[in-house]
This record gives C-alpha cells, sequence and structure tokens, in this order.
C-alpha cells in the first residue's frame, strides 16, 4: 500500500518527499480543494503514461495542468482578456480554463490528448505548495480508477489506487467535494463544459455574460472526457425517488423524510440544513458509503438545482446512467 503522509503534521516532509517521487517520474496523490487529484510531471511523456495506466483512463481523454502561479501559467497557455479576468478573480480555485497552448511550452502532447489546448488551473490549499517547489506544472485527473466516483479524502484513494501508487499526501477532506467547473472562451463567449465546484452564476456576476449551457452531443465533443456513465457506484442509483423501496441505500437532501425510509439500508442525509456547499462536500463521500452498505440500489431523493446544484445534479445523472 500506498505511504500517507499528513501534511497537517508534517508539511516540509510531505512537500520533499513528493517532489522526488515526481522527480522518478511515479504519480504522488495530493489533495486539492475540490478532490484528490493522481498528480504527475507534465512534461515528462512516461509520468503521464503512468497516469493513464494507473487509473485506466482512455488515451483520447485529455488531464488538467495545474499551476502554482500566472507565471507559470503564462508559460505554457495564451490568455484572452476574458480569460485572464476569470483567472485573476477565482484562483487559486474551482475553475478550469480550456487555453491555447503555448508553441514553447513543454508540457507533453500526452497530457493534452493531442489537442492544441490545455485545461489550466491554479488549486487552493496544500497542491499548490508542492507545484511551486517542484517548479513545473503537473497534469493531475481525479485520483480514481476511471469511471469510479472521485475521492474526497487519502482514505479513499488508498482503498482504490492505494496498491498501485507510493505516496499519497493527506489534508484531510476536500473542501469542496466537487470536482472543478471547466470553462472555454471562444469568440467571447463562456461555455461551460463542466459545472463543478464554481458556481456558473458567479461567472456571470463577474463577466456580465451568459454561461452557456452545450447540448449534451457538444459537450462530449469538447471534454472528451465527459462520458454519459461516470462516478459510477457499484450499485445500481435511482434518482428523484419520491419513496424507498425494501433494501435500497437512500441519499437524500435537507432532512426530508421520504416513505418507507424506515427499512432503507441506510439514510444519508447531504444536508439537513439544506445547504448545496455542505450537500457537495458529502456527495461523493456519501455514494461510497450508501454503496459499502451493500444495497443493490441507491435511491436518492431530490435535490434543488440551482447554483451548486448544477453540478451535484451533473455527477448523480452520470451515477444513474446506463454503464458502457
Ligand atoms: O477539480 C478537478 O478538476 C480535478 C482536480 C484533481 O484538479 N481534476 C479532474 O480531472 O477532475 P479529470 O481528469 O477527472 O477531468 C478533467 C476533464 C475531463 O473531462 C477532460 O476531458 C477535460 O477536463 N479536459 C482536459 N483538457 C481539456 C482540453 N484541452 N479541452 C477540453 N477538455 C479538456
Ligand atoms: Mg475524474
Amino acid at each position: 500500500m500506498a505511504e500517507i503522509i499528513d501534511t497537517r503534521i508534517e508539511p516540509d516532509r510531505a512537500i520533499e518527499s513528493a517532489c522526488a517521487v515526481l522527480a522518478t517520474g511515479e504519480p504522488v496523490a495530493i489533495p486539492t480543494e475540490t478532490v484528490y487529484g493522481l498528480a504527475a510531471d507534465a512534461t515528462n511523456a512516461a509520468a503521464i503514461t503512468r497516469i493513464y495506466e494507473m487509473k485506466g483512463r482512455p488515451r483520447f481523454n485529455p488531464l488538467i495542468c495545474h499551476v502554482s502561479d500566472m507565471a507559470m501559467a503564462e508559460a505554457h497557455v495564451i490568455f484572452d482578456p476574458i480569460s485572464r479576468r476569470l483567472a485573476e478573480a477565482f484562483w487559486p480555485g474551482p475553475l478550469t480554463l480550456i487555453l491555447p497552448q503555448r508553441r514553447e511550452s513543454r508540457v507533453h502532447p500526452l497530457a493534452s490528448a493531442g489537442l492544441d489546448t490545455l485545461g489550466i488551473r491554479m488549486p487552493e490549499g496544500f497542491s499548490r505548495r508542492v507545484i511551486a517547489r517542484f517548479g513545473r506544472p503537473l497534469a493531475a485527473p481525479s485520483a480514481n480508477t476511471s469511471g469510479k466516483i472521485s475521492p474526497t479524502c487519502a482514505v479513499h484513494v488508498q482503498d482504490d489506487l492505494g496498491p498501485k501508487l507510493k505516496l499519497i499526501l493527506d489534508a484531510g477532506p476536500a473542501e469542496i467535494g466537487l470536482e472543478s467547473t471547466i470553462l472555454k472562451v471562444e469568440s467571447g463567449r463562456l461555455r461551460l463544459l463542466r459545472p463543478g465546484g464554481l458556481d456558473a452564476a458567479e461567472i456571470e456576476a463577474l463577466t456580465g455574460l451568459p454561461v452557456e449551457r452545450p447540448d449534451a452531443a457538444g459537450a462530449t465533443i469538447e471534454a472528451p472526457g465527459m462520458l454519459v456513465s461516470h462516478y459510477a457506484p457499484g450499485a445500481a442509483v435511482r434518482l428523484n425517488a419520491v419513496d424507498v423501496q425494501k433494501g435500497e441505500a437512500l441519499i437524500r437532501f435537507g432532512n426530508i423524510p421520504l416513505p418507507g425510509e424506515s427499512h432503507a439500508a441506510v439514510v444519508l442525509d447531504l444536508s439537513p440544513e439544506g445547504n448545496l456547499r455542505e450537500a457537495a462536500a458529502n456527495l461523493f463521500d456519501y455514494m461510497k458509503k450508501a454503496d459499502a452498505s451493500g444495497a443493490a440500489t441507491i435511491a436518492v431523493g431530490p435535490v434543488p438545482s440551482g447554483g451548486l446544484g448544477e453540478a451535484i445534479i451533473d455527477r448523480l445523472q452520470r451515477a444513474a446512467a446506463p454503464r458502457g
């Protein structure tokens, strides 16, 4: 199993050990504010190949490059004025921008799956210190087997990829718990490729421009990783449940009881107080817990669709989609 270093107890050893492992071309699991990432040197082809192997990820699905500061970002991508404003306002934070890669950037084409754009973001939290010390961008998808639920704590990573990994940095539960919002600015239009931890309404408030949601077909082409079935637990998932069948696990929101829940395998409330931030932070952990209850089906009660609800419902719909 992987060594786990607690960044709150041994921050310096965490950074030095992570950089030493990364320098050998091996991935390291690192905590970001969204989810835990499986990070490797974005300029090293062999290191990126290890990420795809460990996750069992299709090679046509590009990785996000993580940077520690604007200067590192500028060295690899070209900012248009709107993207620059968004980066200045929301970085470090849960926003990934799709931008043209600079000719002189040494981020390896394997990281971008051969596209001429890079997905780039500056994460909040401990991972940013690792990137700053390493001095190069880290390519990092979520630290889970491809198609499975993203990890929001070190134990999730250890349970899934632990046997393949050398090192996991543990900074406690991820603050946001949902992956970053992915946005592409094109000819002055804002296109949402993935709803995520940054509420699209905040992007609209800053820019005064509408955030366009592509239709499902367009989304598949634009963000190759947005496969319909994703975030899949072992159990089947039944959305917008109005009651609970015997033996089902129940995930609900806002402390609204559902008929039949007294004979549920387990009842988990994403946020009894009805707070979408809290619900986002609990979502993946509760999906794993519901799955671990052994129930064949997870019933999910209604979740409001506004604000972060958009990203929560997106992940639930992917979890419920027919498995490919
Ligand atoms: O919060 C996050 O974004 C986390 C943490 C670790 O940073 N990372 C993450 O990575 O969610 P991953 O690999 O699970 O999702 C990356 C998504 C995929 O859907 C991929 O297709 C899209 O980003 N993507 C990456 N580069 C792209 C590009 N150049 N153009 C379009 N989509 C891109
Ligand atoms: Mg992922």
